[in-house]
């Protein structure tokens, strides 16, 4: 076995066929490790991986593995980690550093040691922690890596804003901004996953609740549309006008966080900022109103000027701690304010990380291979690519769908054709 610190290298078998789970899920992922088997096209590759360690990141990790890539994994949130899944890949010899329930310390204690023990020339980053250590303590490592890759919103808004300081020193791919990324994992995939979490959590009976969701985007459009579908009134609050007016026009009721935090039985942010709930907002609440988030950082939700209010605080049930009010509200946080979806449930269904790590894989390939560095700078996977994973998917899902005739493609790029 290879250098890890998981929590219990025991609960491998269980990891184990959960992954084999995954597989029988992935088939797009199965096709490439397919399509790539023999060529081995990571060889030389050595990737240091921060993401979530789910039984989906098992088959990404294992594809890489066996497409040639030394490959060394931290997970890129204290309490999304799936010990089972950690204890699966140590026993399979994977460098692998990460348990459920790190502290901060501990969290990038595991990233620098990924770092330490491959010497990366390539990153996979899921909020850019492992890009920013690099950056901050192994300066020298950065201006020679070949590149990295970025799968979600908050890690590409954050290392668009080091590029644009000058600060960002290699290239990176922003693979969230893929179609079949942002487009599939962040609407269905946290759709989904945050009900669950949601569920496992509380086990509350969505129909006919409010439930209130705040920003309107990818993942917060998900997860209204599944709480609509379950029965529930969505009401949306958003600070860009033209995702608030989406949001109504699908249906959902719009207004300020002032007035939704007065009648909403059930809270979820997925905005990507900090203070979308604070004090003010607990102050009005319903008794037994329950707030969590599915944004990428804890910062969503204000815990601290929760706790401030609260004369006590037990953990009900798991992922759930009711905070009694000085005037006896009671207001339940599920998962301690951290990714409701990763931390209460399994994170995504695999049938859409096909997708996402389809692309993670392809420009981790696409890096690797390319004769010359790039400059530094967030990029965009080809929109080619996006529509190859696209048919790929659809063939394993047995759909096929219409093409283009000669006339209709002429016709297309004709500007001289009118009524
Ligand atoms: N839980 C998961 O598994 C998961 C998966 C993908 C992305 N994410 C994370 O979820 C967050 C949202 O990602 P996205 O892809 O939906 O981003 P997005 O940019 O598509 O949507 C965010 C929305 O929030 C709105 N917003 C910003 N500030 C707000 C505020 N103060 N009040 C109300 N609305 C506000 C924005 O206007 C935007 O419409 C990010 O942090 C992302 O990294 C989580």
């Amino acid at each position: 076995m290879a250098e890890h610190k998981v929590k219990d290298v025991s609960l491998a078998p269980g990891g184990r066929m959960k992954i084999q789970w995954a597989e029988s899920r992935m088939p797009v992922m199965m096709e490439l490790r397919k399509r790539y088997r023999a060529s081995r096209p990571l060889a030389g590759a050595r990737i240091a991986g921060c993401l979530h360690v789910t039984k989906e990141t098992a088959v990404l990790v294992e594809t890489l593995m066996e497409l040639g890539a030394d490959v060394a994994w931290s997970g890129c949130n204290p309490l999304s980690t799936q010990d089972d899944i950690a204890a699966a890949l140590a026993a399979a010899g994977v460098k692998i550093f990460a348990w459920h329930g790190m502290s901060v310390e501990e969290f990038y204690w595991a990233i620098e040691r990924t770092i330490e023990i491959l010497k990366p020339n390539l990153t996979l980053d899921d909020g850019a922690d492992l890009i920013f250590t690099i950056h901050n303590k192994y300066t020298a490592m950065s201006r020679s890596l070949k590149g990295g890759t970025e799968e979600t919103t908050t890690g590409v808004k954050r290392l668009r804003a080091m590029a644009q300081a000058g600060e960002l020193l290699y290239p990176v791919i922003a693979v969230n901004d893929a179609e079949t990324k942002w487009d599939f994992d962040n609407v269905y995939g946290t759709g989904q996953s945050s009900i669950d979490g949601i569920l496992r959590a509380t086990n509350v009976l969505l129909a006919g609740k409010t439930f209130v969701v705040a920003g309107y985007g990818h993942c917060g459009k998900g997860c209204a549309m599944r709480a609509k579908g379950l029965g529930a009134r969505v009401v949306a609050t958003e600070v860009k006008p033209t995702a608030a007016l989406k949001a109504l026009l699908d249906g959902m009721s719009v207004m300020p966080m002032d007035e939704a935090a007065r009648i909403g039985d059930l809270f979820i942010t997925a905005t990507g900022v900090k203070d979308v709930i604070i004090g003010r907002h607990f102050d009005v609440m319903k008794d037994g109103a329950i707030v969590c988030n599915t944004g990428h950082y804890d910062c969503e939700i204000n815990i601290p000027e929760l706790r401030a209010r609260a004369d006590s605080v037990r953990e009900i049930r798991p992922n759930n701690e009711e905070f009694r009010m000085k005037d006896g509200r009671r207001i339940y946080l599920l998962a301690k304010g951290r990714l409701i979806n990763l931390a209460a449930a399994e994170g995504h269904p695999s049938e859409v990380m096909d997708m996402s790590f389809a692309n993670q894989l392809l420009a981790l390939k696409a890096l690797h291979e390319e004769a010359a560095r790039r400059a530094p700078g967030v990029y965009e996977l080809p929109a080619e690519q996006d529509q190859e994973i696209g048919r790929l998917k659809l063939e394993t899902m047995g759909m096929s769908i219409d093409t283009w005739t000669e006339e209709q493609r002429r016709y297309s790029s004709d500007w001289k054709a009118g009524t």
